[in-house]
């Protein structure tokens, strides 16, 4: 998928980590296309995507804290169940070896990460940028 305008929420650190969650899903999604998969190959790339992702839920948890801004529409609870989720799928990826696993990864991944920075990250940022000096760290 490609990045688009549309997604920026004008919080420049959050949208830099968009940006490279985007990034390392797309070469997910490339590597998911393969007509044999290569598994090691594959489960590197979950793996770099799981760790950036909880790394940059971590980032948004302390701004949040940082900046006294109470979580609304149970943005955490919503990056726990992504986590808990992409697990799961790639748990049984590991287990099964059944493509069909990965690409319901794969979209997974697409439909929570759009919807969620168009819904819960958006609210985030309107408070973030109210926020002095927020884009100059
Ligand atoms: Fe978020």
């Amino acid at each position: 998928m490609k990045w688009d305008e549309s997604y920026n929420t004008n919080v420049l650190v959050i949208d830099n980590d968009h940006k490279k969650l985007f990034e390392l899903a797309n070469k997910l999604e490339v590597l998911s296309e393969d007509e044999v998969p290569k598994a090691h190959l594959i489960n590197n790339q979950i793996e770099r995507l799981l760790d950036y992702t909880v790394y940059h839920f971590d980032r948004e948890k302390g701004l949040m804290t940082k900046h006294d801004i109470a979580p609304l529409n149970q943005h955490i609870d919503d990056h726990d169940e992504f986590v808990g989720v992409a697990k799961e799928a790639y748990a049984n990826w590991k287990r099964r070896g059944d493509v069909e696993d990965l690409k319901s990864l794969v979209r997974y991944l697409w439909n929570w990460l759009v919807e969620h920075i168009m819904e819960s990250d958006m609210e985030l940022a309107e408070r973030l940028l109210l926020v002095d000096g927020i884009n100059e760290t």
